[in-house]
């Protein structure tokens, strides 16, 4: 990829992305990707020491990478945003947003380039271990070939899907919230294997290994999830009768109205980030999810 990236941030995800592009697998050449945070020198250093080329001048950042990765918080957006605005180039850049509910129109606007190119990305924590679920949507002004190029550079920390970016508030309450939910029902497993006796190191690898293992066979398997519920269920047998418990309970029917409600809590958001950032109510909101 004839590209040079410059990471606006260099907290967590900048971290896994660097990691990813010039670790291992090295899918980057070295000396092509620069970073830049706001003050803390320690995750300068971090990232220098992982092959970076680190600086505090945004210019120097913008001058050195055409591709332009936003991995800032959501609060901080609208101030790297403006910081970068006189030297980005809708004609040189494209911008590469990893933050929440912002929409690429807003995000063009707040740089002061309205044709700026702008792949927005909902990504997860797994990130930091490269098997991320990112999902991609491309702005109005970003073409196909700006769309590959995020996907390419977001396929160094795990899986990208493309998305229209209406659906990226479902994707954010599906996915990047999702380990949340993962982990809660690790929680419960390790609470139960207490509860049954085990030790908690075998209860904690067991649970690892059984989420893991649950989720490899899901993503190869031709059968739905419905169906690898069947085929662990023989009639009359303990996962039945653990089943029954769920059913009663009302374990699927919460999880649904949980990532409803996540989704309509990610529209919110979206709709109060962009609104923020054009004060005449422009048309650059985020939509909440369908009913
Ligand atoms: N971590 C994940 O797995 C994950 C998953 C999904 C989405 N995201 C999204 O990705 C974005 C980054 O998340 P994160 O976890 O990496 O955040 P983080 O660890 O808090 O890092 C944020 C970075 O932004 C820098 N920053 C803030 N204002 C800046 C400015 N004006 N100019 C330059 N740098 C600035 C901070 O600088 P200092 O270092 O000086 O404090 C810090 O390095 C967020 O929008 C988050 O919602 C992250």
């Amino acid at each position: 990829m004839d590209r040079t990236v410059g990471l606006v941030g260099a907290g967590s995800m900048a971290q896994a992305l660097v990691s990813g592009w010039l670790g291992g697998r090295s899918a980057l050449p070295a000396g092509s990707v620069w970073a830049c945070n706001r003050s803390r020198d320690d995750r300068l250093t971090a990232l220098a020491a992982m092959g970076a080329a680190v600086t505090r001048d945004k210019g120097e950042l913008c001058a050195a990478a055409t591709t332009i990765v936003l991995a800032v918080k959501p609060v901080d957006a609208a101030a790297a945003l403006s910081a970068l605005a006189p030297h980005l180039s809708a004609e040189r850049h494209l911008l590469i947003s990893l933050v929440a509910g912002l929409s690429a129109e807003a995000i063009a606007v707040l740089s002061g380039q309205p044709d700026l190119p702008v792949v927005r990305a909902m990504s997860n924590t797994p990130s930091a271990v490269g098997s991320a679920a990112t999902a991609i949507a491309a702005g109005p002004a970003a073409s196909a070939a700006h769309l590959e190029t995020a996907r390419a550079l977001l396929s160094a920390v795990g899986d990208v899907i493309v998305v229209d970016e209406a659906d990226l508030a479902a994707v954010t309450a599906l996915s990047g919230s999702g380990p949340a939910y993962v982990y809660l029902l690790m929680e419960a497993l390790h609470q139960a294997a207490g509860r049954l006796g085990l030790p908690p190191e075998v209860g904690r690898r067991l649970t690892a290994q059984t989420v893991l293992g649950a989720a490899k066979l899901a993503l190869v398997s031709e059968h739905t999830p419905h169906e690898l519920v069947r085929q662990v269920a023989s009639p009359g047998g303990t996962t039945v009768a653990a089943l029954e418990v769920l059913d009663a309970r009302g374990f699927s029917q919460a999880l649904v109205d949980a990532v409803v409600r996540a989704a309509e809590r990610a529209g919110e958001l979206g709709l109060a980030a962009s609104a923020a950032a054009l004060p005449e109510g422009g048309a650059a909101l985020e939509l909440p999810v369908r009913p």
